[in-house]
């Protein structure tokens, strides 16, 4: 018999896949070419060791694949396989390039867009402590209860699971955040709610429904960068707020009345960067003042449910009044690779958000949509929140007494009662960039206030999230991050410099 090379391991994935993986691989690679026989079943079967019925079956579902075909009596085959053609030459470079500077449209060439291009930066390495990412560590995702929940939604919906969705997301997982947003608060009914791809998209379809090339957009003035994006994208012209310990500042807000904002961008229980939060009375009269001004408000709950005290939160904007655009996202609580957000939209708005969202992607994964629903469905949320909860405050702690261990005491900072950051300020004139960089040459990132700067008056500061690295980590990356203000403050109290990245 012809030597397949198909080997199987007693543990591991059943011996049927094992089979099927391996010849497909051969067939992928055309070392079994087109027309090839295979040996049949019961010589390979004798030849592995295990019973004919697993190599039919294997067989039998590389032919279902497409991979085989079978002639009763002449033997089992490889299809005609166009994957292992080689790739046509590319053709001759042309003379000139087409110019693309300026081709290029005026969203791109944006502050905020070209900023997101110079501090672009290459993955560090393991050894470099990141205090920049903003998503759970592998450790903290629930691999397994999001495994069963696929696998439940390929089962149950075979059909709906494999193909388009409806264009505002499956009524069911609209129902099931709509359960969610009750159980913090946030009144919505499903006809208001649109799945969208990361809040991201929700932010992007708000503003293009919105904003018209020079429109004015108020938001904090250190605020997501993201955000900063999308506005300048829509060629919106963006002011920074000032804001004191409550939030934004109210004379501020009515002098820019004046210049007719058309739109007003929060994040009311922990802003990125900063993790600011705006009081109670002073989300009651922000409001009130944009229902007088006539300016949409955007509600970002990002971080929701990433709470790390006990303590109450404040209500939510859109519990306050059913204008406001909510927003909110699974990927910081739950998982940022499904990719779903929301936004609870006025029922006057939702029809042109669905429209855009339609122009951008025909709707979100129907596969994840299903998944996600039968995941909060099944109370996994909930569960899975008691377990990040505790996990996330002993990071935070970790980070803070560090910190207090060893900040300059020009550097003022607040230990979070929510989120998964902590914010610098550090003092008028420091440049985070130096920051950045001295932190980089003790191996460790941090990400410099200039992502965020609304506009020129923005205060320099550095964020440091404290979700992805462990306690120990963060600990260390803490007292280097000390370090390395200290020397562009210009007192060296810098260590030993590794010159990691
Ligand atoms: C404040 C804020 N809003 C929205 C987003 C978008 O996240 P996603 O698209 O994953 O929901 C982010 C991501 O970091 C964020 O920080």
């Amino acid at each position: 018999m012809q030597d397949l090379g198909v080997t199987v391991a007693p543990e591991g994935a059943p011996m049927y896949q094992q089979i099927f993986d391996q010849i497909a691989s051969r067939i992928r690679s055309g070392a079994f070419p087109e027309g090839y026989r295979l040996p049949p079943t019961r010589a390979l079967a004798a030849e592995l060791g295990t019973h004919r019925n697993t190599v039919v079956r294997a067989y039998a579902e590389l032919e279902a694949a497409g991979f085989l075909t079978s002639t009763v009596g002449r033997g089992t085959f490889v299809k005609a396989w166009r994957g292992s053609e080689p790739p046509l030459a590319a053709s001759a470079p042309p003379e000139r390039a087409l110019p693309w500077a300026s081709l290029v449209s005026s969203a791109v060439r944006s502050e905020p867009i070209r900023r997101f291009l110079r501090y672009r930066r290459d993955p560090a390495p393991r050894e470099v402590i990141d205090l920049t990412k903003m998503q759970p560590p592998d450790e903290l995702l629930p691999l397994e209860l999001y495994r069963r929940c696929l696998e439940h939604a390929l089962k149950a919906h075979p059909d709906k699971a494999l193909g388009y969705a409806p264009r505002d997301g499956f009524r069911s997982l609209r129902a099931r955040i709509v359960e969610d947003l009750a159980r913090r608060g946030v009144p919505a009914p499903a006809d208001d709610v649109i799945v969208t791809t990361g809040s991201q998209q929700g932010l992007d379809l708000v503003a293009r429904a919105l904003l018209d090339p020079g429109d004015v957009v108020l938001t904090h003035a250190a605020t997501y960068a993201g955000a900063l994006q999308v506005f300048a994208a829509s060629r919106a012209h963006i002011v920074g707020l000032p804001s004191d310990a409550d939030g934004p500042d109210l004379d501020a807000l009515r002098r820019l009345g004046a210049r007719r904002p058309k739109l007003l961008y929060l994040m009311p229980n922990h802003a990125n960067p900063t993790g600011a939060c705006i009081g109670r009375a002073r989300r009651a009269a922000i409001l009130a003042w944009a229902r007088d001004a006539e300016v949409a408000v955007i509600e970002d709950d990002y971080a929701a449910d990433l709470e790390l005290e006990e303590a109450p939160v404040p209500p939510a904007l859109r519990a306050l009044d059913p204008d406001v655009i909510h927003v909110g996202t699974f990927s910081k609580r739950l998982i940022p690779a499904l990719r779903i957000g929301y936004v609870v939209a006025p029922a006057a708005l939702k029809p042109h958000l669905v429209a855009l969202k339609h122009t951008t992607d025909l709707g979100c994964s129907a596969t994840q949509q299903l998944a996600l629903g039968e995941f909060l469905d099944r109370g996994y949320l909930v569960a899975h929140l008691n377990r990040i909860q505790p996990a996330y405050r002993a990071r935070r702690d970790a980070l803070c007494d560090a910190l207090r261990a060893h900040l300059p005491s020009e550097v003022r900072w607040q230990r979070p009662t929510r989120g998964l950051s902590v914010w610098l300020a550090l003092p008028d004139g420091t440049d985070p960039e130096r920051v950045f960089d001295e932190a980089r040459r003790r191996g460790v990132l941090v990400a410099p206030g200039h992502h965020y700067a609304a506009d020129d008056a923005t205060h320099p500061g550095v964020r440091l999230n404290f979700c992805w690295e462990p306690e120990e980590r963060l600990r260390e990356g803490a007292a280097r991050v000390a370090a390395a203000i200290a020397a562009t403050l210009g007192r060296d109290r810098s260590g030993p410099v590794l010159d990691m990245v």
